[in-house]
Parts: C-alpha cells; sequence; structure tokens
C-alpha cells in the first residue's frame, strides 16, 4: 500500500516579548506569555511531508536529509497527541495504527540558529493534523515539540498564553498578517561558532539559578499589554522600545544565570550600538532589533527605511567580497550611505556578519497540493 500523503510548510516566528523558562518541562508550560511575528515563508520557511505507510513497515524520521529517532521524546509525544486527538475526534482508527513517515527540511541554514526547530516543529505538527483530519488548535500539540513552536501555527502577531495546563497553554493570533504592511525585517547571520549551550538546558539553569528571573516573571503582563497595545495602534516607537528592552532584558538574565550563558558576542554588541546610533542620528526611532538565544540580529524597520538600513548595515558588517548580502526580500536600490556613515559613531566590524534575510510578515502553515514537492515518494522513501 502507498499514499501521496500530505505536503506542508511553516514559517518561522521571532519573539518580540521572549519566552524562557519552564514550569513544567514535560508539557512545555513556559513561566510568562510570549508574543511574537511570523515571517513570510516566501522567504524563510520550513517544509515537512507526513504519510502513513504499510502495516510492517517501519515508521521513520528525516530532518534535512538525516535520519532521527522516533524514539525521541518530543517527536514521540507530537505523533502521540497528534494520534490522540484524531481519535477522540473520530478518525478511523485503522489509520491511525499504520506507521508513519516524516521528512522535514528548512530553506535557511538550521545551524545558523534561526529558530528552525519551531517551523520545522510546526510544519510536523500541522502535516500530521492534516494527515489525520485533525480539526481545531494544533498551536498546544506544536508546543509539546518546542515551546516557540506554537506560535508557528498561526501568522500575524501572535500570542501565547501561558496556561497552567496542557490543554489552557495555546497560541492565539492578535493580529492578522496584512495588519502591518509596511514592516520589514532583516535577519543578519552573524559569523560564530555554534552555541554552547542549546535553549532547553538554557533556560532550565535560568530558572535553577537567576535570582533576576521572578521579576522578569512578574513584568512580562504589562510588557504583553503595551505591545498589543503599539500592535494594535501601528505604533512603531512603543514597538520597537518595547522588543528591544525585552531583548536586552532577556540576555541580562542569561548573564545572570550561573554558570552565565553568553548568546550574543561582540559583533551582536556592535549592532546594537548601531541601531541606536542610527537612531540618534536619523532623528528618530526607526529601526530596532532583537536577538534570540544566540549571535544574529533580528533587525526591523518600516518599509521607507529598509533600503537604507540594508545599505548601512551591509557597509558596516559585511565582507565586502559577497555581492549578494540581502537574500530573500531584497532592498529595490542600493542607497549610498557614506554621508550617513560619517556620523555614525560606530566602528565596522568586516565580515561579521555573514549575509541578512530580507522578510517581512506571513501567514500560518500553508498545505501545498502539488506532489512533486512531496519530500517522500509514493512508498515513503525520501527523495533526494
Ligand atoms: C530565546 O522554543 O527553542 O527563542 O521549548 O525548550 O524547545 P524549547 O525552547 P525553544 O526556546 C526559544 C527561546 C527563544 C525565545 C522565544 O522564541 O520566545
Amino acid at each position: 500500500m502507498s499514499s501521496s500523503g500530505v505536503t506542508l510548510t511553516a514559517p518561522v516566528n521571532i519573539a518580540l516579548i521572549k519566552y524562557w523558562g519552564k514550569l513544567d518541562e514535560t508539557a512545555i508550560i513556559p513561566t510568562n506569555d510570549s508574543l511574537s511575528f511570523t515571517l513570510s515563508q516566501d522567504d524563510m520557511c520550513a517544509t515537512t511531508t507526513a504519510m502513513t505507510v504499510a502495516r510492517g513497515v517501519k515508521s521513520k524520521f528525516w530532518l534535512n536529509g538525516k535520519e532521527m529517532d522516533l524514539g525521541h521524546p518530543r517527536i514521540r509525544a507530537v505523533v502521540e497527541e497528534v494520534r490522540k486527538i484524531a481519535k477522540v475526534q473520530g478518525t478511523d482508527e485503522t489509520l491511525l495504527d499504520l506507521p508513519v513517515r516524516i521528512a522535514s527540511i528548512n530553506n535557511f541554514p538550521t545551524a545558523a540558529g534561526l529558530a528552525s526547530s519551531a517551523a520545522g516543529y510546526a510544519a510536523a505538527t500541522a502535516a500530521l493534523g492534516a494527515l489525520y483530519g485533525v480539526k481545531g488548535d494544533l498551536s498546544r500539540i506544536a508546543r509539546i515539540g518546542s515551546g516557540s513552536a506554537c506560535r508557528s501555527i498561526s501568522g500575524g502577531f501572535v500570542r501565547w498564553i501561558a496556561g497552567s495546563t496542557s490543554e489552557d497553554s495555546i497560541a492565539v493570533q492578535v493580529a492578522p498578517e496584512n495588519h502591518w504592511p509596511s514592516l520589514r525585517w532583516l535577519i543578519c547571520v552573524v559569523r560564530a561558532t555554534p552555541k554552547a549551550v542549546g535553549s532547553t538546558e538554557g533556560m532550565r539553569r535560568t530558572i535553577q539559578t537567576s535570582p533576576l528571573m521572578p521579576a522578569r516573571i512578574a513584568s512580562v503582563p504589562d510588557k504583553i499589554s503595551a505591545i498589543t497595545k503599539a500592535i494594535q495602534e501601528r505604533n512603531f516607537r512603543a514597538m520597537a522600545e518595547l522588543t528591544m528592552q525585552d531583548s536586552n532584558q532577556f540576555h541580562a538574565i542569561c548573564l545572570d544565570t550561573f554558570p552565565p550563558l553568553f548568546y550574543m558576542n561582540d559583533v551582536s554588541h556592535r549592532i546594537i550600538d548601531f541601531v541606536h546610533d542610527y537612531n540618534r542620528v536619523k532623528g528618530s526611532l526607526i529601526a530596532g532589533y532583537t536577538f534570540d538565544a544566540g549571535p544574529n540580529a533580528c533587525l526591523f524597520t518600516e518599509q521607507e527605511n529598509f533600503d537604507e538600513l540594508a545599505s548601512v548595515v551591509e557597509a558596516l558588517f559585511s565582507d565586502g567580497v559577497e555581492t549578494d548580502f540581502v537574500k530573500g526580500m531584497k532592498p529595490e536600490r542600493k542607497v549610498d550611505a557614506s554621508k550617513l556613515l560619517d556620523s555614525i559613531n560606530v566602528q565596522p566590524i568586516k565580515g561579521g556578519i555573514k549575509y541578512a534575510i530580507g522578510t517581512k510578515l506571513g501567514g500560518g502553515p500553508r498545505k501545498i497540493d502539488h506532489e512533486k514537492f512531496s519530500l517522500l515518494d509514493a512508498n515513503g522513501e525520501l527523495i533526494d
């Protein structure tokens, strides 16, 4: 027996107010709400194919072409949870009992530390959900794969409501993908060695050792209310200030963890200095930044400033050799930034940023109906 299965793509999301810390490590119940921005899948996405195969054939899971252990607790938990819900909703049990094959790839470098697990788990959850005909909320299933993945189940601006149980810890859309069309992102891939401490271990260590963490947790509800209002009003200044402050607070908590977690590096710090100085020179807050658990900078601005921001970042941080510095959504034109650069008091770091990806707000997972995009052949084998 063979089947064509389900193929779909899911987006990357970047938190404006960060998730960092769990109350329950198995169910992944976070210590606080978080709020993110879903990036366009035209520029960055994970693609997953899921299909059932004949009885007796081995279930398998491939991530970026490499076979993974389907017994991995988080992968297993996602597959079991989708099946459990499908069963309750009346899906034919013979379908649910069949072995399953899942393949997932990212169209951006996984090793670059760009929220790849979020997009991957969201895609896998949505694909399995479609395969088994699950209706209703999928965010709480994606959450048990990787916390931040629950926010990739929706487009636009998304809030993960911490809740207190596996049922009420869900992600909800705060504003749709067309709410703020002028917003632009420049994801800067910083030259660095692979990160030493992963998010899961890092946040466990923070919960156990950071004396500042309770104060952060207590401050999040007000930040979520303020940033939701800023988003609803399309108030760039307020949104950018809250985002930058939360990123800085998150990294302060990491430094307060013992032994400390250093996710940003010298290039990251220089980029922060640059954004503040750029805003000073422009006389208005027109660019912002946020950093996840790694050195890459996620810069944002509005469309009218995107070409200039991209040109200045390239002038200060590219190696000058790479001709295709901005990938994804490219600037419409190169801006002569030489006058501006004279006023900016930041020393360049040549080659500090390998390349950047331009992008904008995007929607939630998208089903791909055409079989030619399937990552598995009709027998469930990986297509090279
Ligand atoms: C810094 O979702 O990767 O990106 O739930 O343990 O899989 P696990 O962690 P993960 O953590 C992401 C942390 C962050 C902030 C955020 O995305 O909110």
